[in-house]
This record gives structure tokens, sequence and C-alpha cells, in this order.
């Protein structure tokens, strides 16, 4: 495992498996680099995982962008922001040989939204994202072309913070964008719950089926 604050971002990095997905895991408000590293190692065992901290801090708790209120976000610092992740994404893709796979974006909520906007606004960064608790970031004026990449919505059906038309805006809006997009309601609210990580695993056995030979991941 490496600690780093190389590339820009205080991160950690897990190598793994040469092949198969290389995951990008991006915390809520008030997490950290470590938080989701379990996580990915239960969705995709052995994948290599790349977990950066966010850099804005609200109140001591690190986001990935700024927000003027729960919901309404600093739409010129989340795009730059968006732009600032994407570069690092990439320069880590080369300084940790990601041997040309385009990282899974895990994102829980605060970073489902970056992951959100990075599909976007740099749609040749990832190769798919799991969205959970996620919203829309913004509608962009140009809309990106994602060539069937597999997404994946998990909503909470009585999410007190993501009103149910927001998830849906998001899976539609991703739709039109030519992502390829499930939107899985969850039972609960905000929180994340074993269900998100059983409706996870599942995306990614069948993202993974699913994807035409040779295609990056
Ligand atoms: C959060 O608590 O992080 C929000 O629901 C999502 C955001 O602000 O990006």
């Amino acid at each position: 495992m490496t600690s780093s604050t190389d590339l820009g971002f205080v991160h950690r990095f897990v190598p793994g498996a040469a092949d198969g997905p290389v995951l990008l895991l991006l915390h809520g408000t008030g997490g950290d680099e470590s938080d989701l590293l379990p996580l990915g190692e239960l969705l995709v065992p052995g994948a290599p995982r790349l977990s950066p901290r966010g850099k804005v801090l609200e109140n001591g708790m690190p986001r990935f962008f700024r927000r003027l209120a729960e919901g309404v976000f600093d739409q010129e610092d989340l795009h730059r922001r968006a732009h600032e992740l994407a570069d690092f994404v990439d320069a880590a893709g080369r300084a940790y040989n990601f041997g040309g796979r385009k990282p899974i974006a895990v994102g829980f909520s605060n970073g489902a939204n970056i992951a959100a906007a990075m599909l976007l606004l740099r749609p040749g960064t990832l190769g798919g994202a799991l969205l959970i608790r996620a919203m829309v970031p913004f509608v962009p004026e140009t809309m990106p072309s994602l060539h069937g990449e597999p997404v994946q919505v998990q909503a909470g059906e009585v999410d007190p913070l993501v009103p149910r038309s927001q998830a849906e805006a998001l899976a539609e809006l991703l739709r039109d964008a030519g992502a390829n997009v499930t939107l899985r309601w969850i039972v609960g609210g905000h929180a994340l719950t074993r269900s998100d990580v059983d409706a996870a695993k599942e995306w990614f056995g069948f993202s993974s089926l699913s994807r035409p030979a040779g295609q990056p991941q």
C-alpha cells in the first residue's frame, strides 16, 4: 500500500490484479482516503484501489468540492475540482501503471457527485461508475459521449438529502449521454447499507461480463 501526497492529492493506492477493473474510491463528506478501501476490496477482491482525499474542508470535514448549502453546489469550484481530480486520475494511471485501464469510480454521496461531474466533463477519464446516493451535479452545455460506459446509480428510497427525482434525473442525463445506466432503488435513506453492497457486487459481476472484449476498463 502506498500512502502519498504526490500527484497533487493526499491518497492511498493499493496495488492489485494486472487485469480486471481498477477502482477509484471517492468518499463522502467528512470521510478520507481510508474510508472506502474495505468496500472496494469487498466489491472486487484483489483489484487495484486508488483513493484520494477531497481537498475542500467544510468545518474541518473533507469534501471534493464546495457547496453553498445542502444540495446547492458552488459550480465554479465543482467544475475546477472535477478537472483537477481527472488530471490526478490520469497521472495516477501512469505513476501506478494501470496498463491503459480506465478506473471504475465507486463514489458515495459527495464522492458520487464529483464522479458524475467527471463523467460529464471529462468523459475519457473513467471506465464506468457506481454512484451511491448521487445527485445531478449540473446539466452540461454540451452533452459528452459516454459510449455505453457502465454506470449504476444506487438511490435510497427514503433518502432525506437526495430526492427521488434527482436520482431519476441523473440516470436519465447519463443515459442521454450514451452511458449504459441502471438505476437501483435501495430500501433505506442516505447511509450505505448491506443492500448497497449486494447490488454493487451484482453490478460489478454483470458489467465486467457484459463489457465488449478489448474495450478498455
Ligand atoms: C453530502 O452530504 O455530501 C451531500 O449530500 C452531497 C454533496 O454535498 O455533494
